[in-house]
């Protein structure tokens, strides 16, 4: 059955059954292969990606859930590699083998426009889904620090934190 989607600012329509989960469409139907496959039972964060801004498991969200709301995956969560989260996770090096940081980051875009300062705290919470066995976890909470203060010292970022994470994503 039809699903007309608004994925990374852009309109696609899927035709598949109502509970394919959201991340078969993204992964094998649009062919975006940046959010990943990890458990498929929501329990490792590595498909996540935002709906209308929030941080979801796409792995356990049916693309019926999703039709009609703003999707972004992380190919577009900036056109460039400019958003903070991105930039930081650049200056951190924050990524081992790699596999869990497309979720992982998207878990820390949403995070920062919702709380643009975050504590220690604030980050173990949100991030607590995420599981890196390369246990890249100081890099990741020095990194979402760095994002943070990228965005706030950086009008263009700050823009750029709130714009991704409303779901607009690539225009
Ligand atoms: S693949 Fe979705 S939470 Fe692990
Ligand atoms: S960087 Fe390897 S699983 Fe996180």
């Amino acid at each position: 059955m039809p699903f007309k989607l608004n994925i990374n600012g852009r309109p696609a329509t899927v035709d598949v059954a109502a509970d394919m989960p959201l991340l078969w469409v993204i992964r094998d139907v649009l062919n975006l292969r940046g959010t990943k496959y990890g458990c498929g039972m929501g329990l490792c964060g590595a498909c996540t990606v935002h709906i209308g801004g929030r941080a979801v498991r796409s792995c356990q969200t049916p693309v019926s859930a999703a039709a009609g709301a703003k999707i972004t995956t992380i190919e577009g969560l900036s056109p460039d590699g400019s958003h903070p989260v991105q930039v930081a996770w650049a200056e951190f090096d924050v990524p081992q083998c790699g596999y869990c940081q497309a979720g992982q980051m998207m878990s820390a875009a949403a995070l920062l426009a919702k709380t643009p300062k975050p504590s220690d705290q604030d980050i173990d919470s949100a991030m607590n889904g995420n599981i890196c066995r390369c246990g890249t976890y100081l890099r990741i909470r020095q990194a979402i620090h760095k994002a943070a203060s990228l965005a706030t010292s950086h009008p263009r970022h700050a823009a750029q934190a709130v714009h991704s994470n409303t779901g607009s994503g690539q225009e």
